[in-house]
């Protein structure tokens, strides 16, 4: 028995990840594996599988793009390191039992090694748990299923009910290619017999490659029980290998997201027309309309209503909020001074822009055309039209005019603007900050400030009127 992270009665899990495929058919300067689904490389998809699996280690195969395969996963898994990484290179590509061959100086003998791709991105944990289960430390097993057009791909022949062999497509007999159970790709098999069998592979056949599929001969001469596990869910062994597969799955799982929110009683306008590049945590009777993408880690309290055509990454949005159409909400790091907060029952949009670090308290009202960056926004303050606070600190009840501005940027550094609370700033001034405005003062329209104000006065920062009577205008000589 290893220790606490074992999952599995029978022994540690340790994943092997072929990756080392060029991806022609994706016709891109990115490595296949890094292309992104649901705003995840495929690869770390198959590394989150490997994560829920509590994998005591993870070897990546790669060789095709390797440096950027290995420097984007190293990037992505230093957060979440859960099980210890690997990287092994398999130059050339010459088939799948190469490429795991290259895995076994950094296998260790006591696991069960899980083969996965990195261009199958949508296994579910459930189904791996339940093929590890199959092998149980001592059978190879076998994830299958059964296609109508089982067309290149490995056929799984069995004898009577036994499992005696796969035979690849370009190998295969006229009676075997009617054969519809097919490998998936995907297997479970104990460590110390897949060293040995690994060893006895050759490449005298049609593709003069290392299949990987041609230990289940050595298995059953060796008398080890073979199993099959057979799915029905395509999408769980679809791979990855053009950009209309790419799309196809996205939808997939973008499906899979939209049934899970409405499971939980979230009311989506149209769940084909949804996008969650992320994590979507939604209270009770959230409303969502169409159109709308999160990103990051986004959640939304009790009643929130997000309107049609809204991005919405790393923010949190309190009860009874209300986001109108084509908002753009952008935070940073959730967690972090970056990240975005709506208050309860604030009104947000439409057209409303909040950039990193806007923290908007309760009741707040942002209209449209309305830019909020790095500021706070105490209970019941508003901007509603066509305005920008960046670097300011906005009391309660503040209400801020139609074309003011922050001048927070001195072109060297920025500066805070303090408005305390009660404070009415006209429409179209400018607030050059450093700069504090006094609670319960006014601004008059137009003004440009550049020198603090005291509290309740009305301050005025613009050219007196003039009017001078009967004028004349000059006329054309
Ligand atoms: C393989 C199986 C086939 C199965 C199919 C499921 C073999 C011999 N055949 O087919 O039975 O039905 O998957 O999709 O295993 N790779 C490497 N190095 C290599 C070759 C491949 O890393 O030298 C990687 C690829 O990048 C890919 C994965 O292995 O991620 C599978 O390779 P692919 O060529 O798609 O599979 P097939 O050999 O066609
Ligand atoms: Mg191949």
């Amino acid at each position: 028995m290893a220790g606490a992270q074992n999952i599995f009665p029978d022994a540690p899990v340790d994943v092997v990840i072929m990756a080392a495929g060029k991806g022609t058919r994706m016709k891109s300067k990115l490595p296949k594996v890094l292309h992104p689904l649901a705003g995840r490389a495929l690869v770390q998809h198959v590394l989150d599988t490997a994560a829920a699996l509590q994998a005591r280690q993870v070897t990546l195969i790669t060789g095709h793009g390797a440096s950027e395969v290995e420097a984007a996963v190293a990037r992505a898994t230093v957060a979440t390191g859960q099980f210890d990484l690997n990287f092994v290179r398999q130059e050339p590509q010459l088939g799948t039992g190469h490429a795991v061959q290259q895995a076994l100086p950094v296998l260790r003998d006591d696991g069960i090694v899980v083969v996965l791709s990195g261009d199958v991105p949508l296994t579910q944990p459930d189904t791996l748990t339940q093929l590890i289960a199959a092998c149980g430390g001592t059978r190879l097993a076998l994830l299958t299923i059964d296609f109508a057009d089982p067309t290149g791909y490995g056929r799984i022949v069995r004898a009577g009910d036994a499992v005696q062999a796969i035979v690849e497509q370009k190998d295969a007999t006229p009676a075997q290619r009617q054969i519809k159970e097919v490998y998936s790709g995907i297997m479970a098999v104990p460590a110390v017999r897949l060293k040995k069998w690994l060893s006895r592979l050759d490449n005298k056949n049609a593709q003069a490659e290392y299949y990987l599929t041609d230990i289940v001969k050595f298995a059953v001469l060796d008398g080890v029980p073979v199993v099959a596990h057979k799915i029905h869910d395509a999408v769980q062994v679809a791979g990855v290998n053009s950009p209309v597969q790419l799309a196809e799955l996205e939808r997939a799982y973008q499906r899979r997201v939209a049934l899970q929110l409405m499971e939980q009683g979230v009311r989506l306008a149209d769940p084909a027309r949804l996008d969650v590049r992320g994590s979507l945590s939604c209270a009770q009777d959230v409303f969502i309309d169409v159109n709308c993408v999160f990103e990051g880690q986004v959640s939304l309290g009790e009643g929130v209503k997000i309107g049609p055509n809204c991005f919405v990454k790393n923010v949190s949005i309190a009860a009874g909020a209300v986001i109108h159409p084509f908002t753009h909400i952008e935070g940073g790091a959730p967690g972090s001074k970056d990240a975005i907060e709506v208050g309860a029952g604030a009104l947000i949009g439409p057209f409303a822009r909040l950039r990193p670090g806007a923290r908007l308290g309760e009741a707040v009202h942002i209209g449209n055309f309305v830019e909020v960056k790095n500021s706070t926004m105490a209970k019941g303050a508003k901007a509603n039209h066509l305005a920008y606070l960046g670097d300011a600190t906005v009391g309660a009840r503040v209400n801020y005019g139609a074309g003011s501005i922050t001048a927070n940027y001195d072109g060297a550094n920025k500066h805070r603007t303090i408005i305390e609370a009660d404070v009415h700033i006209g429409s179209n001034c400018v607030l050059i900050a450093p700069l504090t405005i006094g609670a319960g003062g006014t601004v008059g329209g137009g003004s440009t400030l550049t020198k603090d104000t005291p509290p309740l006065a009305l301050t005025v920062a613009r050219a007196r009127q003039v009017s001078l009577a009967n004028w004349k205008r000059p006329s054309k000589k």
